[in-house]
Formats: C-alpha cells, structure tokens, sequence
C-alpha cells in the first residue's frame, strides 16, 4: 500500500475504553505526535471516565455514530473486546481510518483473511500492537543474545503461572468475553495471554517449521475453563529449539500492579545464560534480565522494567511511525497471521495427541 506519513498530529480515536485502557493510553498522553479527537465506548459510565484524560474529545456510543458525525479522524486505537475484533477492524478500516488493535488478531485464518483484505481494500495500515517486544528486559534480552555474548544458542523456554491473588481488579464484564472465547477453544492463558509469550518466540529466533503441543484444562464451574496446564514446544527455520509451560497457581498470592501473571524467559547459549525473571507480575524480585557467563552472575538493575512502559513505549512507536513511517510496525497485520498460525499449530497438535504441525501449513 501506498502510505504518506502525517505532517501534522494524527487525530485519533480510541475504540474500547475498558481495562486495557489504562495502559494504553500512557504513549498518547502529553505526545505531540497526536491528538485524541474521540473516544467510543457503548457504556456511558467508561466514556465519562476517559473524558477527564481528553475533556476536549468527542463521546460516541459506537463507530458508527462516529462515522457518521462527519468528525475527521486518521487512526483508531482499537481496545475492543476479542469476540468482535474480526468485524470490528473491517467497519473500522472501511470507514477510512488506519487501524492499531490489541491482540489476540482474530481466531482463525479466514477472518485474518478479511482484516487483511480490507486494509488492502481500503489502503490503511492495520497494525497488531505487541507491547512485549517494547518491553525493556526482553529488549535487553535480545540484543545479549545477538552479541554472542553467551555463544550459540542452543534452545530456550518460556514460563507462565496463572496465580490466582493479587494484582488489579479485572472487572466480571472484561471476563465475560473470555468465556465466551473459551467456549471457541480460544483460551485465556494460551490464546489471549499466550499470544504475546508465542511473538516474542517469533521476534527473538524467527520463523517456525514445527510445534507439538499438550493443551490442558482446569475447570472452575459452568463456562468457566482455564487452558493450563500446558506444554508447547516448538523448532524454528535456523533450528533452534523453544518450549513454554503454563501453570496454574490457584492460590499463590503474586504481588503486581497488573495481571497476577508470574513470567520467565531463559535462553541457554554454549557458554551461559540469558534470563528475563519477570513481566506483568513482581514475583521474583532480583534484577528483571541476569546473564551468566563463566561462572559470574551479571544483573541489570536499571532496566525499565514496569511492564505498563512497553504500552507507553509501543503506542508512542505506532504514533511516532504514522509521523515518520520509520522502522517496522512490531507488528503488521501479515506478521501477525504468524503469531496466529503458531497458535493455530498448537491447537492442531494438541487435538492430534502432540504430533509435530508446521504452522506454515495450517488452515
Ligand atoms: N496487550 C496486552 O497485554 C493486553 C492485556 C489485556 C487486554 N488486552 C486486549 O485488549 C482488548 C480489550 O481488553 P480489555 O481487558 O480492555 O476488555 P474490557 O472488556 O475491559 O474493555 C472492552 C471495552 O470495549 C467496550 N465495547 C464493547 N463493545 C464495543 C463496541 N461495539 N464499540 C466500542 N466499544 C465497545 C466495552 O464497553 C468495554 O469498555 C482485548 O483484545 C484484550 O485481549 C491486551
């Protein structure tokens, strides 16, 4: 597509104003790269709150109204439940505006389809927003690994506990569509959250020829099924092994300002070891990345390692690039479908008893 960076503000619109909302809203706040003209949301309540952040902006009930009032947006960030983001995103592209929308994209490749088709259709951007690769730690992370600084890579795991105290009140109406995604076979810890943890798989050793997966439950009542526990294991093109568990700690109390999800990734070199101790949660409180090479422990102490500054940090990147059109979007909806189709192998794998799946070839 053919895209022009802004040479003024973009005027953007949010579309959702609920939890997520909080984070979100941290990379347009005091930004001259943009100006918030309108915020849209169905409850009067959420729409109220938010005008206090933006008291010159326009409230709408929904998009349509705000299509229809003739008010001139650029871009849209995009904060809707899951359910509706296949739907969502194609009126919101078709109405002309470019788009920047929360994970998880879609749940499956048709729809993917569609969003893709329609940004093409339209000319806009469709951008997939990944705070984890903005994320200062696995930045960090990253960039020790491709200095060699612990040699050839020779595999890495990822690890994730769903604890069930502590952390920020999730209002019961956020959790309402998950269920509703469960119901899908679209689970919160392997399809919502796990999204994130299978980018920064995609973003630290590339793409993916094979998965093989172990997919669990735990049920908690009527509707109410958690995707743990759950092994996922994965080979990437240049041949570097990757594995990721997920359990439930249902009654560990994990001290965070946000989820109660208590995150590891460690990456295991021919010489030492790189690992992130931590991301939405504060469980373990040394040093958030240590690197351990030739029997010495170093820590990073200064990180920015409050996980609300990768929203801040991707929004401000996403603004900053419809100015510039520089870098990469991190990611774009094409890059996206792979995070989509690794997910899509797993759940492939694990309903075939854990038989190797190459994303590439998913339908
Ligand atoms: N990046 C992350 O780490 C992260 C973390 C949490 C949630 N999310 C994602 O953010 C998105 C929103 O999650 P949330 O927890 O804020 O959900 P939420 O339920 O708290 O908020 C959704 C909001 O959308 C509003 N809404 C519903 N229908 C609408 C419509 N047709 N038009 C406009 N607004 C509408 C609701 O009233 C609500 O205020 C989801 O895709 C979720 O997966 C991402």
């Amino acid at each position: 597509m053919t895209f022009t960076p802004y040479v003024r503000p973009v005027r953007a619109a949010f579309i959702g104003l609920g939890r997520i909302y909080d984070l979100n809203v941290r990379g347009y706040l005091d930004n001259p790269d943009v100006e918030v003209v309108a915020l849209v949301d169905p409850s009067a309540e959420r729409r109220e709150q938010r005008q206090a952040d933006w008291p010159e902006a326009r409230t709408f009930g929904s998009a349509a109204a705000l299509a229809a009032s003739g008010l001139e947006v650029d871009v849209v960030e995009v904060q809707l439940p899951a359910p509706l983001h296949a739907d969502g995103v194609v009126e919101l592209l078709g109405s002309g505006w470019h788009v920047n929308m929360q994970k998880p994209m879609c749940n499956d490749l048709l729809d993917a389809e569609r969003m893709l088709d329609a940004a093409k259709a339209n000319d806009r951007i469709l951008r997939v927003m990944e705070n984890y690769l903005f994320y200062d730690p696995l930045i960090k992370l990253k960039s020790v690994v491709e200095s060699g600084e612990i040699g050839e890579v020779s595999g890495y795991h990822m690890k994730m506990v769903g604890t069930g105290l502590g952390g920020w009140d999730v209002p019961f109406s956020s959790f309402e569509w998950q269920m509703e995604q469960m119901k899908l076979g679209r689970g919160i810890l392997v399809f919502d959250d796990g999204w994130h943890k299978l980018s920064t798989a995609i973003w630290l050793f590339g793409p993916i020829r094979e998965v093989r997966a172990w997919i669990g439950n735990t049920n908690f009542g009527p509707g109410i099924d958690i995707d743990a526990p759950t092994s996922i294991v994965w080979e990437h093109v240049n041949g570097v092994r990757g594995g990721w568990d997920i359990a439930l700690a249902t009654d560990m109390y994990l001290r965070s300002d946000y989820y109660t999800n208590d995150e590891r990734w460690e990456i295991t070199g021919r010489v030492g070891f790189a690992r992130v101790n931590r991301c939405t949660g504060r469980g373990i409180q040394q040093p958030s990345l240590e690197v351990y090479v030739g029997g010495e422990m170093r820590g990073y102490h200064a990180l920015d390692d409050d996980w609300a500054s990768s929203f801040r940090d991707s929004a401000r990147h996403w603004l900053s690039w419809l100015r510039t059109g520089d870098g990469p979007l991190l990611w774009s909806g094409e890059e996206a479908v792979d995070v989509l189709r690794f997910a899509l192998a797993a759940y492939a794998s694990s309903a075939a008893g854990g038989i190797g799946v190459d994303p590439r070839l998913v339908s």
